[in-house]
């Protein structure tokens, strides 16, 4: 089961890996304000049991072949059940921002310790900063709160009846100390949230029981079939992508970027310049950077710039231009940053524009800003000594030759692309597989699951001169953050005016 934020999608995967059915349903998204963004968490019930139903009647897929199901789920949103188990009030998900002041309030009470504990900033889009605006402006609400849950989490307590986090979600509350691998009682009690609210952790492969009778009755599925914790969709997509060692990275093109690598210990901390979470894969970690607008940069300058032409012959006339787009620039800031650089109020630029440069080149460069974004990233886990043999794209950057060559020569890494490129569905599945007991380990079920298709390799000459660049990339963010934010603060005025 994939709970993503728009729609559920559900696969049938064979022991061997291969994806034999696959049905989805969407849900809506509530904005009832600015910055607010909500989910009724039975809407996520009723449509994974509308693929199921289709599962089953349309694909064919008997109940009894299914052997297991986990969960990769949308990160972060905030679920709050009462005493009897019911959801007390929409779930307010990972892009709901309404909780600036809360989250202020963190660091001003606990500052660094915060972040020694749980080696995350405590963002807005995280659950604790939801959990103590909830506290704060609906008190009643607050009180009668007695379990708090994560949304693939409160899907999977529907089918079974039974309450679990998997670490991989519980490190996204920013509520677990990392280094204890359990709850930070230094926070609830800092916080006033009592720790009955948490519920008990279990592993991503874990069983968290089989699907229960009423769920059998509404859905279908089979009381024999068991289920596993499952985990964050980011941490069920590096493992659907292969990245299962510390000499992998992946890197993935949404409308937002990431870069992710693969942590063999728990106490490897960032400060909170990159997000720090428990890995699906027992006893791993994961870290991770994200670049706001990277596939967002790109769909922006289409949109504004080639509207009416094919996105892929607009990608592609990059190849017209040169390394480095005859001495263009691009920084990807345009809808702020989140990663090395967190800063809501930097904005992108061009750097360089001579009367020269035609489109193609301004093409070029946005591809390439985006990838040295990346780089910025890759710099700060080099700079720790770490060293890579391979990046794996996936997202829009993985659809062109061209910015799979371009990602070889930046990170100066070989780049492969996916065979059967299914997001975060299959890691979930993958978990199940290893949860069954069909493999040993996730590495071994990772060989047979996860195949590479294309590779590139770093070239020589232009390693080196992208190396030149980024140094020069580098300079854009301290020169451009004044201007920037007079820039931001001048419209700010102005649209209230
Ligand atoms: C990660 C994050 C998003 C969500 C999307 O911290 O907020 O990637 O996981 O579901």
């Amino acid at each position: 089961m994939d709970l993503g934020t728009s729609a559920v999608k559900v696969s049938a995967v064979t022991q061997t890996g291969e994806i034999i059915a696959q049905e989805g349903m969407d849900f809506p998204l509530n904005q009832p304000k600015p910055g607010y963004a909500e989910q009724n968490p039975n809407d996520w019930v009723n449509a994974t049991t509308v693929a199921i139903v289709k599962l089953i009647l349309n694909d064919s897929v008997k109940p009894e072949q299914i052997k297991g199901i986990s969960y990769s789920g949308q990160m972060h949103g905030l679920v709050l059940l009462d005493e009897n188990n019911q959801v007390l009030r929409p779930a307010m998900l990972w892009n709901d921002t309404r909780s600036t002041k809360q989250r202020e309030e963190i660091m001003a009470k606990m500052g660094d310790r915060f972040v020694e504990i749980t080696h995350n900033q405590p963002l807005e889009g995280f659950t604790l900063p939801k959990l103590l605006w909830v506290k704060e402006n609906q008190p009643e609400i607050f009180a009668k709160a007695k379990t708090m849950l994560l949304p693939k989490d409160y899907l999977r307590f529907r089918m079974t009846g039974k309450l679990a986090i998997d670490y991989s979600d519980a490190t996204g509350t920013v509520m677990l100390d990392v280094d204890k691998q359990e709850w930070s009682q230094e926070i609830l009690d800092t916080f006033g949230i009592p720790a009955s609210l948490c519920p008990p952790l279990v592993r991503s492969i874990d069983h968290t029981g089989n699907i229960d009778a009423w769920y059998s009755m509404y859905s279908g599925l089979s009381t024999d079939t068991l289920t596993f914790g499952g985990g964050a969709d980011n941490a069920c997509g590096a493992v659907g992508a292969g990245i299962d060692s510390p000499s992998k990275v992946l890197s993935s093109i949404g409308t937002s970027g990431v870069i992710l690598k693969y942590e063999p210990q728990k106490e490897t901390n960032y400060h909170g310049v990159l997000q720090y979470e428990d890995h699906a894969i027992p006893d791993a970690y994961y870290s991770m950077g994200v670049t706001l607008a990277a596939g967002f940069s790109l769909s922006w300058f289409k949109k504004t710039f080639a509207e009416k032409e094919d996105f892929t012959d607009v990608v592609e006339s990059a190849a017209q231009s040169t390394v480095g787009a005859n001495g263009l620039l691009f920084a990807p800031y345009i809808v702020g940053e989140r990663a090395p650089h967190a800063d809501a109020d930097i904005r992108g630029s061009f750097i360089g524009v001579d009367g020269i440069h035609q489109r193609h080149d301004f093409v070029r460069a946005v591809l390439e800003g985006i990838i040295f974004s990346f780089r910025d990233l890759l710099d700060i886990y080099e700079k720790e000594g770490a060293k890579f043999d391979t990046v794996v794209s996936i997202g829009g950057g993985a659809k062109s030759p061209l910015w799979q060559q371009i990602q070889a020569n930046i990170f100066n890494t070989r780049v492969v692309s996916l065979q059967n490129e299914q997001g975060p569905g299959l890691g979930a599945a993958m978990l199940a597989a290893v949860g069954l007991g069909w493999f040993k380990t996730m590495q071994d079920c990772t060989k047979v699951f996860v195949k590479f298709k294309d590779v590139f390799l770093p070239e020589e000459e232009n390693v080196a001169k992208y190396q030149k660049l980024h140094e020069i990339y580098k300079q854009i963010y301290p020169s451009t953050k004044k201007i920037s934010h007079e820039l931001v603060a001048y419209r700010r005025e102005n649209e209230e005016k």
